[in-house]
């Protein structure tokens, strides 16, 4: 049985992913006390730097928010400044005004890791769910960190993550592999798909293959962004290079 995927497609010029990006989180955010997931990255910026002009200049105010990261490096924790906890702190909750005890990040620096995973899971589930996440892509069609071979239906989890995916996190590691953490605490591809919509971020030719076996190809662990395809409410924005694998007739042009 083939099922058609309900992902709605924006295909953007690169300027434009943030500003794109920021209305469609706005418009499926609920107007009280959302809770956002955010992926890390370098991606996302340009929306994050988007959604803190607004509330700079008063058109927004998302101080009533609660914010998720996707993921955290085992090892790290929120005084390195390479930890998505301190991006989490700095890049979005405090342009946003999100006070700290609205964000919640899988606790890196735990002495058991899987614990803080189930922790993790927990708090999402306390806090009644995600009503917006935002989520980037691998290389290998990863999403938070999980990694091929995931489970469509996982938790929230310690993984390993793979010699790929750890090189191309190098750059933020002044590009020594050896830095980069092994191990990570991610949400699960099943802790993904419950949030009540997901916003995929994807810029760049180096995403394009991931991207079209994540939107066209089979629904399979191989390709951890495929789970998307059975999300009643996905919207990919996309910029031109990203795009550039996709089937034309799939395209939406803005
Ligand atoms: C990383 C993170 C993801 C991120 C993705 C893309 O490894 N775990 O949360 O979305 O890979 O990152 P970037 O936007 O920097 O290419």
């Amino acid at each position: 049985m083939t099922t058609k995927s309900a992902i709605r497609l924006l295909v953007v010029e690169e300027e434009q992913v943030g500003t794109v990006a920021a209305d469609v989180v706005l418009s499926a955010l609920p107007s009280r006390q959302p809770r956002i997931g955010v992926a890390t990255g370098a991606t996302p910026l340009t929306l994050y730097w988007e959604l803190g002009r607004r509330v700079a200049s008063g058109a927004i105010d998302l101080r009533e928010s609660t914010l998720v990261a996707l993921d955290e490096y085992v090892g790290l924790g929120q005084w390195n400044p390479r930890s998505f906890a301190a991006y989490v702190r700095d890049v979005i909750a405090e342009p946003l005004h999100v006070a700290k005890g609205r964000v919640l990040v899988p606790d890196g620096l735990a002495s058991d890791p899987d614990r803080a995973a189930d922790a993790f899971e927990e708090a999402i589930a306390t806090i009644g769910g995600i009503d917006v996440q935002i989520a980037g892509l691998g290389t290998n069609g990863h999403i938070g960190f999980n990694e091929p071979g995931s489970a469509l239906d996982s938790s929230s989890r310690t993984v390993e993550l793979t010699e790929q995916t750890r090189r191309d996190n190098a750059r933020f590691f002044g590009d020594r592999l050896s830095d980069v953490p092994t191990q990570a605490i991610t949400q699960g591809l099943g802790t993904i798909s419950r949030a009540r919509s997901i916003v995929l971020v994807v810029k760049g030719v180096a995403k394009a293959r991931a991207l079209q076996a994540a939107v066209h190809g089979p629904v399979t662990p191989d390709v951890p962004a495929s789970v998307l395809q059975r999300h009643p409410a996905v919207t990919v924005i996309a910029d031109r290079e990203a795009a550039g694998e996709l089937r034309p007739r799939e395209e939406h042009h803005e």
